[in-house]
């Protein structure tokens, strides 16, 4: 049966603010200050990225963030001694694991979670036992998403890059082919009680066929609506993505009632 549609919550993910503000080195433009306007604006959730390397969001930004920003703080990390230490230290309402590789640009895959199983099984548990909330990032491959209950998540995030790669080019069936992996994802997540959550690439374009999925309850997106604020405004920018969600969610909500 199908999965009676929830509320689509929007996470904005403030990264690229501190790229931006990193590439002089001063403290303009500042990411909180974008957390507080993306909440302003209807955003649900402000996620941020504490990468190793420290290349945009840094130890001081997560700092005031949970200090001023009053949405649920959701960490991206890598599962790592000192990662895990600084989420300790802060306590977000949610954690979400990511691999990391230094060179990589953005996150480019889902984390492997049969092949470290019994370091991550650790890893969530001292999360959770910090009432933290662990989300897992992961490709919607049928093997990870049962690795991931198996191992105590609460959350998954289904990566959306393949399907919006896909939407780039104008071969429709692997785009269509892409969907139907993150669609299938999802169900199987929340049959086995996962919270189901969905991101990367997502843009105005792309962002509806996901909205869609009944099972998906939040989205988090960074990238594209910081670029797009540079020419609209970031309040205009998640405005904008939360009624292309919300609308493709309603229909979803008309098409099983009818
Ligand atoms: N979700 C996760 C787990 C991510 O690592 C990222 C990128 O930091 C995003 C969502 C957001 O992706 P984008 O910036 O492409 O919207």
């Amino acid at each position: 049966m199908t999965a009676v549609p929830k509320y689509l919550r929007l996470g904005v993910n403030i990264d690229h603010v501190a790229t931006i503000r990193n590439a002089r080195g001063g403290d303009h433009p500042d990411p909180v200050r974008a957390a507080l306007l993306a909440a302003d604006a209807g955003a649900d959730g402000v996620t941020a990225h504490l990468r190793e390397d420290r290349r945009h969001i840094s130890d001081d930004d997560i700092a005031r963030l949970r200090a001023s920003v009053n949405l649920p703080l959701n960490l991206e990390m890598a599962a790592t001694e000192e990662m895990l230490a600084i989420a300790l230290r802060h306590l977000p309402n949610a954690v979400c694991l990511v691999p990391e590789r230094r060179q990589e640009l953005t996150t480019e895959g889902g984390l492997n979670i049969s092949k470290n199983r019994v370091f991550l099984l650790d890893f969530v548990e001292t999360l959770k036992a910090a009432d933290i909330r662990v989300s897992l990032f992961i490709d919607p491959a049928e093997k990870q998403i049962a690795a991931a209950a198996e191992i105590g998540a609460d959350i998954v995030e289904l990566h959306t890059g393949q399907y919006c790669e896909a939407a780039l080019g104008t071969d429709t069936g692997a785009v269509d082919k892409q969907l139907q992996r993150i669609s299938s994802g999802a169900v199987q997540a929340d049959s086995l009680g996962l919270e189901v959550h969905a991101g990367h690439g997502l843009t105005y374009a792309t962002v509806a066929p996901v909205a869609a999925i009944a099972e998906i309850v939040e989205l988090n997106i960074g990238h594209f609506l910081i670029g797009e604020a540079i020419f609209d405004g970031l309040e205009n920018a998640v405005t904008r993505m939360r009624e292309l969600m919300l609308s493709a969610r309603q229909e979803t909500i008309a098409g099983l009632v009818l």
